[in-house]
């Protein structure tokens, strides 16, 4: 007999983005991934010139240009660093440059449907990885955060990649809860493999509470205030965001 709505069933369109907590929480996680980032390099991110010596800045790679990818991108700009994105959805090469960064063009189309990409095909994904690996090798820090709704995480990031990085280097794999976007991630872990460290956070925002929790709250308002008529809690599901969102009502499972 409850009525449950789940969250991340909301559709992203444009009159439900103030409940959509997958971005809200996306958010913090692609900002905290790139502080991450910075206190486990052993680098700066911005260029500095001193008496001791000229500073290059750090070269940060994002895989996986959505809500997460786009802060990671923005927060490296901001600390200094020299941010490139990368993505199977072309539209958000744009989207990429507006934050300052540049755009990893690898010639892989794979937008799938709602905004969201769609699985690749065998050869699609042999080709991808080979193309990363070879772009890997010149960057300081790698930050992945490539889904695929319902999928394991592609894997983005070979072993091999990660030998070909330059001791020191890091990579923050923001996907360990569906397996990892790189191979050698141990979900939950901090590891060093080949000189390379490995985190795969699990749960950043837990790590901002304040403003997750803001904002998530905000998240939360919204989506009770649509159920509302005249002060009395009264879903109406010939709504769009309602129907989508809503996944147990008169003691039936809802599609
Ligand atoms: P997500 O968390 O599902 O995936 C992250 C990124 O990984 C995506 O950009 C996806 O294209 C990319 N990806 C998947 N497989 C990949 C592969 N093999 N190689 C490289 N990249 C790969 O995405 P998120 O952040 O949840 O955003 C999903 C969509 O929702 C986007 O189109 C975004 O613009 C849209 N959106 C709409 C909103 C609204 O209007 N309410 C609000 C926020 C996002």
């Amino acid at each position: 007999g409850v009525q449950a709505f789940a969250v991340e069933a909301i559709p992203r369109i444009s009159r439900a983005q103030v409940m959509d907590a997958l971005s809200s929480q996306a958010n913090v996680s692609g900002y905290k991934s790139v502080l991450l980032a910075a206190s486990e390099s052993t680098r700066f991110f911005p260029m500095l010139t001193t008496a001791a010596g000229t500073v290059k800045p750090a070269t940060v790679l994002v895989l996986g240009v959505g809500v997460a990818g786009l802060q990671a991108l923005a927060t490296a700009k901001r600390l200094g660093g020299r941010a490139t994105g990368y993505d199977v959805r072309p539209e958000v090469a744009d989207q990429v440059r507006s934050v300052g960064a540049q755009w990893l063009d690898l010639g892989i189309d794979a937008a799938g449907e709602g905004g969201y990409a769609r699985e690749l095909t065998e050869d699609e994904r042999a080709q991808q990885q080979q193309a990363l690996e070879n772009a890997i090798k010149g960057f300081d820090v790698v930050i992945t955060t490539a889904l695929v709704p319902g999928r394991a995480a592609p894997r983005l990031v070979t072993a091999a990649a990660v030998e070909g990085m330059k001791p020191g280097s890091v990579v923050v794999d923001l996907a360990g809860e569906t397996g990892g976007n790189c191979e050698l991630t141990e979900p939950g872990q901090t590891v060093v493999k080949h000189g390379v460290t490995i985190c795969s956070p699990l749960n950043l925002p837990a790590s901002m509470p304040e403003h997750a929790s803001e904002l998530y709250s905000k998240n939360i308002s919204a989506l009770l205030e649509l159920m509302l008529v005249d002060g009395v809690l009264a879903p109406d599901f010939s709504d769009e965001v309602l129907a989508a969102s809503c996944v147990t009502r008169d003691t039936k499972e809802s599609s």
